[in-house]
């Protein structure tokens, strides 16, 4: 799949959410880096009451509800990072990094382990000039990989680093599935469950398909797949939550959590009081692993 060159990506706008989040009461994630990372136009519209009002309140007001999900899926994957390096991993690969900014948000975690992120070239060398122009320190730990996922496989793409196959890791796959034809995303998972130990987890997000969507959200869901799909990125893959259980199995990949969104929401929502929308059922979270060779 090659990415348009659009001059806001999904990447982009899903930087800039991640920095509108900040202005919650309660944030569930947050992102200090993402202003900086999401791009000049969307950066200037963040600092600017009138402007960032209009975009959010009023030109991606039918969208925003979604931005919920971005949030989530990176705490909960951030979370369940903290739990695998309590537990001895020490390589983290972020597939389909987007602008997230772990490099620099989190020295705490890059003290104990490496990080891999891969992203498409075209994403990748986006972020690069940003962070130059931001004049951000990448720490030596941090790594780079740029891969087209439909052309080269996960493990492939790591291959040209200095990342150790030999040694268990947590990877990351947000808002990625999506985008990818569910061939591709089973060439990624089948790519990580040959190739790396046993006891390596992936962490992802995926569309649920429409019957597994709550009805009442049905109607943002086809404003979601509109929206991305003008923008130039459509959306290639929805899944039941049995369905992507079965794929990743079929792959090697042992669901070890598989949940609906609304399910985070609760317990979220426990921590955090009101949330700014209503959890949208529109996405599914998971947690898989590579199961011993011969299990
Ligand atoms: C919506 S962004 C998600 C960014 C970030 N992971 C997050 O959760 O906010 C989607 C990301 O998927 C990447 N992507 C989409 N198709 C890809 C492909 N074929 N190969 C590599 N990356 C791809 C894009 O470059 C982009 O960074």
């Amino acid at each position: 799949m090659s990415l348009p060159v659009n001059s806001v990506s999904t990447a982009d706008l899903v930087s800039a959410a991640r920095a509108w989040h900040l202005r919650s009461p309660n944030p569930v994630f947050e992102d200090p880096f993402a202003r900086v990372l999401c791009g000049r136009l969307l950066g200037l519209a963040l600092k600017m009451p009138p402007v960032e009002w209009f975009l959010f309140q009023v030109a991606l007001a039918h969208v925003m509800p979604a931005h919920l999900c971005v949030v989530m899926r990176a705490r909960y994957a951030e979370e369940a990072l903290e739990r695998a390096i309590a537990a001895g991993v020490k390589q983290y690969v972020i597939i389909g990094a987007g602008m997230d900014s772990f490099a620099f948000r989190r020295p705490d975690l890059l003290q104990q382990i490496d990080a891999y992120e891969i992203d498409h070239p075209v994403t990748q060398r986006r972020k690069l000039r940003r962070i130059r122009r931001a004049r951000l320190r990448v720490p030596a730990n941090h790594h780079f990989v740029a891969a087209d996922l439909s052309k080269v496989s996960t493990v492939d793409a790591l291959a040209g680093s200095p990342f150790d196959m030999s040694r268990r890791t947590f990877m990351s796959l947000l808002g990625v599935a999506y985008y990818l034809t569910p061939d591709d995303l089973a060439k990624t998972a089948r790519s990580i469950a040959r190739s790396l130990p046993p006891g390596t987890r992936l962490v992802l997000d995926y569309m649920l398909d429409e019957k597994s969507s709550s009805s009442e959200h049905l109607e943002l869901r086809r404003k979601l797949l509109n929206f991305v799909k003008r923008r130039g990125e459509p959306m290639r893959g929805a899944y039941s939550l049995d369905r992507m259980n079965a794929l990743m199995d079929g792959e090697g990949l042992r669901a070890v959590e598989s949940f609906p969104i609304t399910e985070l929401g609760e317990s979220y929502r426990a921590e955090f009081g009101t949330l700014p929308f209503e959890i949208p059922g529109l996405f599914g979270f998971g947690t898989f692993e590579v199961e011993g060779r011969g299990a």
